[in-house]
């Protein structure tokens, strides 16, 4: 396995890695509706993309694929220049590669923080409990909720238990990390402890794909702003100029209702 760039990502312009997620002239349908159309895209180590973009425009439905919560109907997906797999063992050995968090937390209600953040690495990973209890409390530890191992879910806030679930993603020792509107669920107080955390996650050098309204996000941490609308990738460049100079009339008219409201 190829070594991850020694370059510290602090958002700008894109680091140098090799393609690690590649989506090669991908389509897909709901029934008549054509969701992702000719999607060309490639996310290199290292590299943090912030896709945004309106209401049903097809940015779930994305990432959903890229580890197979949704299959597609033409076009290639493939990860660390391997096509994705059909099914199988192989395809719970993607599952694992492709860390994802989602809008809900999705933890197991009735086990602990610390064994939902050991529970995958001991079933897919079949790492020993000692080393996977060592793990996950170091790893809590790095989210801020350590303290709070031997609770359950429900006895943690939003913003807690969604960095959990981001610990219980790093247990996998994912090669990308999928984040699918990671702090919409969440009362304003908590957005920003969940941010910080993937900023951290993002200088660290993990490859992550970040769907997100929080622009403030998306400045500081990306290197590439995907702009989608209508199932197509309508623009994409890095934030600065995204933000600034938005080429598009429909990522103009997008930014003008996100940021003057
Ligand atoms: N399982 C499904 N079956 C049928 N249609 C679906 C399904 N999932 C999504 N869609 C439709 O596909 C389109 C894209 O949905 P998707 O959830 O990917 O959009 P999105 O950009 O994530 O939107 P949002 O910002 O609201 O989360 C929408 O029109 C949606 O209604
Ligand atoms: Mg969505």
């Amino acid at each position: 396995m190829s070594e991850v760039p020694v370059t510290k990502n602090a958002g700008g312009p894109a680091p140098t890695g090799d393609p690690l997620v590649v989506l090669d002239n991908v389509n897909k349908h709901f029934g008549a509706l054509h969701v992702l159309q000719d999607i060309n895209l490639t996310i290199r180590r290292g590299e943090v993309v912030v896709v945004i973009g309106p209401s049903g425009s097809g940015k779930s439905t994305l990432c959903r694929t890229i580890n197979r919560l949704e299959t597609i109907d033409t076009g290639d997906i493939s990860i660390d220049a391997k096509p994705l797999p059909q099914e199988g063992r192989e395809l719970a050995r993607l599952r694992a590669d492709v860390g994802m968090v989602f809008q809900s937390f999705n933890l197991f209600a009735h086990k602990t923080v610390l064994e939902n953040v050991m529970l995958g690495q001991t079933k897919v990973r079949k790492t020993d409990k000692a080393t996977a209890e060592e793990k996950a409390r170091a790893l809590l530890d790095r989210v801020g909720v350590g303290a709070q191992a031997e609770k359950y879910p429900a006895q943690l806030s939003g913003g807690q238990q969604q960095r959990v679930a981001i610990a219980r993603a790093l247990a996998m020792d994912p090669k990308v990390m999928l984040f699918d509107e990671p702090t919409s669920a969440l009362d304003p107080e908590m957005i920003n402890e969940v941010l910080e955390v993937m900023q951290q996650l993002a200088r660290d050098g993990m490859t992550m794909v970040v769907v997100t309204h929080e622009m403030g996000f998306a400045r500081s941490a990306a290197n590439r702003v995907v702009f989608m609308a209508d199932g197509k990738i309508i623009e994409e460049a890095e934030p600065n100029q995204f933000f600034n100079n938005p080429r598009s009339d429909r990522a103009k008219d997008f930014l003008s209702k996100i940021l003057h409201h």
